[in-house]
């Protein structure tokens, strides 16, 4: 085990996509940002320095942060924000895991220049559960503005009606040639050798969209998603919603000399609103021997952009490596049990009539109606400081507060309620939550999010959750280990997590609009009574609000 040391300089740099320029925070001056590296195991240390005029956080998402609570990043919520001119370290180790993570931006939409891989390699001399690939590739996919993302979000929250959508989506900060515009070298290309095998390290960063992702005339194998091995299986397409990672093995073909296969990456929306249905293209190419002939560019075939039963075969073969001899840690009894409605609603437009949103209102987006209230400090703080009362209430609702919908017909009262509310946890509470999808225009699938856990998908399907009956098909062997689900179009997930790390910890919708329409909630596990069950004290560095 060793310590890996980072500066991560926040700074404007300029960057060309699609023809024109802006300038954008990055760290360091890259875009996308730097790769961390760490064996599992390892402490990882990064010095943030901000010296841009936004005030910025980075959280290490799905970096398990066992009794460090401090170093998870997200605004208002464990700190508060680097301010201009200010630095924070960020100290972690990254145990118990490995596979492909991400960091990112944790406050308003930063996260849209800024966002890089996490790569966690298994211990020194722990072979992986596949065949060593002969190279790992980060594929990271984003979204790309012309505009100032930050300008956009905030037009939209003033008047209440949905964001404009991206210009382009990215691979690796690329658009590609199916773009307008797109200069020579605003293109991924992968340059492969015949017959080996590639470990690609996919990741959604995209702001608002799950994507599927294909490389013509190649099927890959799924072997770990969110930083856990699954069982692998093979696939031509995959789908990864915002916030989730999947590594995938690439066996190339045998002779092909000169050839080249498009990759390509496409939103699945299940959402009544607008989209980008643009197309992010890049190549695999195999080098070789001139004297072949150049083989017509395949295309991959890509879903339909609303395929809801491909999104629930998929996430349905996810399984963990965890046999009937060795099953899954699943928590086997459950101490609390939660129910929540996860969707979009409505709230009252606070400037007369002239809110964008549905009749007039403004759009919101709640857990259980409630749509969460940003604070002026931060939750962790605030808690471990003994001084709750005005920063969060401990009352967040362990059942929706009014009757919901998940057919597309609006119940008659949409209006969300805002509140700054948490679920309080006892150490160690194993906790079952099932997340049922709501609407007031239409379905919509939202990948929840789940800081400083792992969580394991016991269950999923579509339509309403029967509580008399679904429970009895809850896989409790080998389901899948993640820290982002998709609770699906029109239907519900169930997942069970053990409370063992204290701290406060997020849980929103990756989809960026939905978590600024209030999309979030938080969970404040206490400490257990042995010292090594309590959250340290804060570093002297911790930003002041
Ligand atoms: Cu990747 Cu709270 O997010
Ligand atoms: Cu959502």
């Amino acid at each position: 085990e060793q310590t890996n040391h980072y500066n991560f300089n926040i700074q404007m740099a300029n960057v060309t996509r699609l023809c024109s320029t802006k300038s954008i925070p990055t760290v360091n001056g890259q875009f996308p940002g730097p790769k961390i590296v760490a064996r599992e195991g390892d402490r990882v240390v990064v010095r943030v320095i901000n010296h841009v005029e936004h005030n910025v956080t980075i959280h290490w998402h799905g970096v398990r942060q066992l009794r460090s609570g401090w170093a998870d990043g997200p605004a208002y919520v464990t700190q508060c924000p680097i301010q201009t001119g200010q630095s924070y370290v960020y100290n972690f180790t990254v145990a118990g895991q490995r596979g492909t993570l991400f960091w990112h931006a944790h406050i308003s939409w930063l996260r849209t220049t800024l966002y890089g891989p996490i790569i966690i390699l298994p211990k020194l001399g722990v072979p992986y559960p596949f065949a060593k690939p002969y190279k790992e590739v980060p594929i990271i996919l984003g979204e790309w503005w012309k505009a100032d993302t930050e300008a956009i979000i905030s037009q939209a929250l003033q008047t209440g009606g949905g964001p404009n959508v991206s210009d382009a989506y990215t691979i690796n900060g690329l658009p590609g040639p199916l773009y307008d515009c797109s200069a020579q070298g605003d293109t991924f290309e992968l340059k492969v050798k015949p017959g080996k095998a590639y470990l690609l390290r996919l990741i959604n960063a995209a702001i608002n969209d799950d994507l599927f992702f294909s490389i013509a005339d190649h099927a890959v194998t799924v072997v770990d998603v969110d930083g856990v091995y699954v069982k692998p299986f093979d696939t031509e397409i995959v789908l990864v919603a915002p916030g989730q990672t999947t590594n995938l093995l690439l066996r190339t073909k045998g002779y092909y000399p000169n050839a080249r296969f498009l990759v390509e990456a496409r939103p699945y929306s299940t959402g009544q609103g607008t989209f980008d249905n643009t197309t992010v293209a890049g190549f695999v190419e195999y080098g070789g021997v001139a004297f072949g002939e150049t083989l017509p560019l395949r295309k991959p075939t890509l879903p339909a952009f609303n395929d809801t039963s491909f999104a629930a075969n998929f996430s349905g073969r996810l399984r963990s490596l965890a046999t009937a001899q060795f099953p899954a840690n699943v928590p086997r009894s459950v101490d609390r049990r939660f129910f929540f409605t996860v969707g979009l609603g409505t709230s009252p437009c606070p400037v007369n009539g002239t809110c964008q949103g549905p009749n007039g209102t403004k759009f919101a987006a709640a857990v259980n109606n409630v749509s969460f209230a940003t604070p002026e400090t931060a939750l962790l703080q605030a808690h471990y400081a003994g001084r709750s009362r005005g920063v969060y209430s401990p009352d967040f609702p362990m059942y929706p507060l009014r009757q919901f919908n998940y057919t597309g017909t609006p119940p008659n009262n949409t209006m969300v309620g805002n509140g700054t509310k948490l679920v309080v946890l006892p150490f160690n509470a194993s906790v079952e939550l099932v997340m049922q999808d709501t609407s007031i225009l239409g379905t919509e699938s939202h990948p929840l999010h789940l800081h400083g856990y792992n969580f394991f998908v016991i269950g999923q399907g579509s339509g309403n959750f029967d509580p008399a009956k679904d429970p009895a098909n809850f896989n409790l062997l080998d389901p899948a280990e993640r820290n982002t689900v998709s609770v699906p179009a029109a239907g519900w997930v169930a997942i069970r997590f053990l409370a063992d790390n204290p701290g406060v910890w997020f849980m929103h919708c990756h989809i960026e609009a939905h978590m600024s329409w209030g999309l979030k909630m938080g969970w404040l596990v206490l400490d257990g009574s042995l010292p090594s069950q309590k959250l340290p004290p804060p570093p002297a560095d911790l930003p002041k609000c």
